[in-house]
Formats: structure tokens, sequence, C-alpha cells
């Protein structure tokens, strides 16, 4: 069942979501060489306690981070640890929290100094395989025409989608109907209404789409070892447009 929000409830995601953006933000801009994923989410837990709002991640099904921090072949789900970032890594970060009981889920993938360009590439067409899915999401359209345009923009370019991993709804609950898979054909699933809130989550391949899950039981990495890339938005379906509940640029004072 698709829980679909007053705009009350929707004022109050609009403040988790921002809350999770200025996070995942702050922390972007402070990755560089030689820090090591560990630090930057100690950086997120003293940034959420400032904030006063709550991971969303920690104690999730025993999950041991503030944050997700995935480098490289890594997809989703990486766990903050001893590895360091270096010049030419790219580094998706994502970012839960509960504020006022609701959800807000964000992620973007930061490259450090200069990837070789087929990399920089995968990341430029993430992020516009999630705005081509975004831009479906008003009323008047299906779930699948979300699924597909992400799915199309990703293979125009070359690149594979994650079949594996999906979005999902989100509101009192990190997780809630539907799933949103990043591939599918156009014009199927449930008709989008206004007032549903979504996190569209594309995780794009440079090589195969094949993934495993490490032994640590969390992190998500490629088969074939090659680059990944993850953008997210929290977004709320509106009548001729989406509004992204997690809006990039905006609330830069963290404290
Ligand atoms: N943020 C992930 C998502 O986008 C969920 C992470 S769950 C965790 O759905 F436990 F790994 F943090
Ligand atoms: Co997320
Ligand atoms: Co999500």
């Amino acid at each position: 069942m698709i829980i679909i929000k007053s705009p009350a409830e929707i004022a109050r995601m609009r403040v988790a979501g921002r809350y999770a953006r200025q996070i995942c933000e702050t922390l972007a801009k402070q990755i560089c060489p030689g820090l090591t994923t560990q630090a930057l989410d100690d950086e997120a837990a003293d940034l959420m306690r400032r904030l006063g709002v709550r991971s969303a991640f920690r104690g999730y099904r025993g999950y041991p981070g503030n944050v997700c921090i995935s480098v490289n072949e890594e997809v989703v789900h990486g766990i903050p640890g001893a590895r360091r970032i270096a010049v030419g890594d790219i580094v998706s970060l994502d970012v839960g929290v509960q504020a006022d009981g609701f959800f807000g889920d964000t992620a973007v993938t930061v490259m450090v100094g200069i990837p070789d360009p087929e990399v920089s590439r995968l990341v430029a067409v993430a992020q516009e395989a999630l705005a081509a899915g975004i831009a479906q999401a008003h009323s008047g359209r299906r779930l699948g025409d979300v699924s597909h345009a992400i799915e199309v923009t990703a293979q125009a370019a070359g690149f594979s989608v994650v079949r594996d991993f999906v979005g999902h709804g989100i509101g009192r609950s990190m997780h809630e109907d539907p799933q949103i898979p990043n591939y599918g054909p156009a014009g199927r699933g449930p008709k989008l209404q206004v007032g549903m809130t979504l996190a569209i989550e594309p995780m794009i391949n440079l090589g195969g789409p094949e993934v495993r899950v490490l032994e640590n039981g969390w992190t998500v990495v490629t088969r074939d070892q090659r680059p990944s890339a993850h953008f997210e938005h929290t977004v709320v379906v509106g009548e001729k447009a989406a509004e992204i509940l997690t809006p990039a640029g905006v609330l830069e004072r963290s404290s």
C-alpha cells in the first residue's frame, strides 16, 4: 500500500529532507585524498548531533555506520572504516535522517581530483538518470515511467543499471511501498498520485550490472570490480512536476 501524505506531512518531510541534504553536502565538501571513510562518518555523527536529527541508518538491521560511504567498485551500503580516499576515486555518500517523525534520504557521488574521463562520464550520467526519473514523477504517469526513464538514460550512454537494489517509498518509515526499480517497461505499475513520497536512487555501473555483497553482510560491490555511481533524492509527486524534498545547495549553515 502506497501512503499518500497530507500537505502538513509533506511540510515535515521537507524539513527532514533538507537536513539530510545539508549533511550530505557538508560531508561531500570535506572529502579529500587521505581521509578515511571512518573520519567522514565521525563527522556525520557530529553534524547530526548538532542539528538534532537521528541517523536513519545506524542500527537499521544492525547497520553500524551513521552514513553509507561507497568507494569506486562499492555500489551502495559501504560501511565506514579504515579505507583511505585517494586521488581519482569516486565516493558515493548516502545520508538518511529522521527528524520530527519523518525520514529524508539522499545520495551523491563525488569525484576526487580528476578521475578517468570514462568514470567522470559515469558520474554525470548517473546524475542525469536521477533527473530523468524525477522528471516522470507527476500525476498522469505510472511508476514504470520513472524506472524506464532511468534505464534508458543509463543504457543510451553505454552503462548498466543495478537490478538487485531499488528505490523506495519513504515517509514515517525509511522504506515504504512501492519498490522503485531503476529499469523496466514504461506505462506499467501503479499510477502516480499527488502526495506520494519516493526515494529515487539509480545505481549505475561502468561495466556489467552484476553485484555481490561482501562478507560484512552490507557492502555491495560490482562483480567485475569496475566503478559504480549512485545518486538519490527524496521527492513528492506533484500535479505537473515532482518537488525535490532534498534539494541541492540550500541551508549552507551547518551550526
Ligand atoms: N540509504 C539506503 C537507501 O537509500 C538504505 C541504507 S540502509 C543501511 O535505501 F542500513 F545500509 F544504512
Ligand atoms: Co539512501
Ligand atoms: Co533510499
